[in-house]
């Protein structure tokens, strides 16, 4: 039931395979979290086909809000304002979320706020952690970002690393294509991984000279392909699960590295993950570890608040309400919208 002072933000994410809808009470609590993934259509196609992407969310994103609705016992009335990603992501699968939630805000005066995506991964921290507050270092790791970043206040962030190339989630997507474990590449590598011998073939670890925050990923995918190639002209069998398990400490050990040296450069105590990535299980494990030894407190989302969802897009949309933010009718989508 709804309380006279409660805020109840509906939520929209499209911007890239999933088409989701959630409402969010006060900020922190999801009363429900509906994602239908396209995960299974686009296999196929061995990564994300837009157009599809597009269709597909125009089809699901009337039923995936009725559900979400319905899941969280209150219809639009009960709505006080409606929060949807405008950026960064696919340009045709962010128009159709935001032109639905034009169109439902136009319909019912209910007020409109544009979020930013990798904002909305950050706040997905926010929902299992009471406790934790601005500000605090967060790793961004998804399929097209690898941020780190200060979060000052809820909202309001400052990039003080970013990937020079491929996105860690991209490394592992391209990476798993090329063993042939298909698409999506991350869950696979991360299963495989587990039966594979981590140390069993050296792969680089990048730094880049001009910022020790940034991160490269490119180096790292050519050196599992030149090393495939190499096994296949000299016709030696390639142990799959080493590659994966190789290449993933290679990824997780530059993740951490830089992560924990900022944390502690910068004088911050708390660390958090966030994005697809961040559910990698051995990756989660790491920083666990290695935040224990350096007595920084950790943070991450569940899984399902890791990879595409739109209750972290209602926890976002919740502290832009509440800081006034409102959009007009004119919001556009952003694909490449800067933090
Ligand atoms: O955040 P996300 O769902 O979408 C973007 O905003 O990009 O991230 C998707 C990325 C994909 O590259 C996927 O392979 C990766 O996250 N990913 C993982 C895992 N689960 C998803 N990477 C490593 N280990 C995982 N368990
Ligand atoms: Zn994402």
């Amino acid at each position: 039931m709804k309380q006279a002072d409660d805020v109840l933000i509906l939520a929209i994410e499209s911007s890239c395979d999933e088409t989701a809808a959630a409402v969010v009470k006060n900020g922190r609590e999801i009363l429900s979290n509906e994602i239908y993934t396209q995960i299974a259509l686009h296999t196929q196609f061995g990564g994300v086909v837009p157009e599809i992407a597009s269709r597909k969310h125009i089809e699901k994103i009337n039923q995936v809000i009725e559900k979400a609705l319905e899941d969280a016992e209150v219809t639009l009335q009960d709505i006080d304002g409606i929060a949807v990603t405008y950026g960064p992501g696919l340009v045709g699968a962010l128009l159709v979320g935001v032109a639905e939630a034009k169109a439902i805000s136009f319909a019912t005066g209910i007020p409109l706020v544009g979020v930013h995506h990798i904002s909305g991964h950050i706040s997905a921290n926010y929902i299992e952690h009471p406790d934790l507050e601005p500000p605090f270092v967060c790793l961004v790791a998804s399929g097209g970002h690898s941020h780190l970043v200060v979060v000052k206040d809820y909202g309001e962030y400052e990039i003080i690393g970013r990937t020079r190339d491929d996105a860690a989630g991209e490394a592992f997507d391209k990476v798993a294509r090329a063993i042939g474990l298909g698409y999506p590449g991350g869950p696979k590598i991360d299963k495989l991984a587990k039966e594979g011998n981590p140390d069993a073939i050296s792969f680089p670890r990048a730094k880049v000279a001009e910022n020790e925050y940034d991160f490269s990923f490119s180096g790292l995918k050519s050196a599992v392909l030149n090393y495939l190639n190499s096994c296949q002209m000299k016709g030696e069998e390639v142990n799959q699960a080493d590659v994966a398990a190789s290449f993933q400490k290679a990824v997780i050990d530059v993740l951490v590295e830089h992560s924990l040296h900022a944390v502690k450069a910068f004088g911050f105590n708390k660390f958090a993950i966030a994005g697809g990535v961040a559910s990698n299980s051995s990756l989660r494990a790491a920083f666990e570890k290695e935040c224990a030894k350096r007595k920084i407190t950790f943070y991450h989302p569940s899984p399902i608040y890791c990879t595409d969802n739109a209750a972290m897009i209602g926890v976002a949309g919740y502290y832009e309400y509440q800081k006034g933010v409102r959009h007009g009718y004119d919001l556009n989508a952003v694909p490449n919208l800067q933090l």
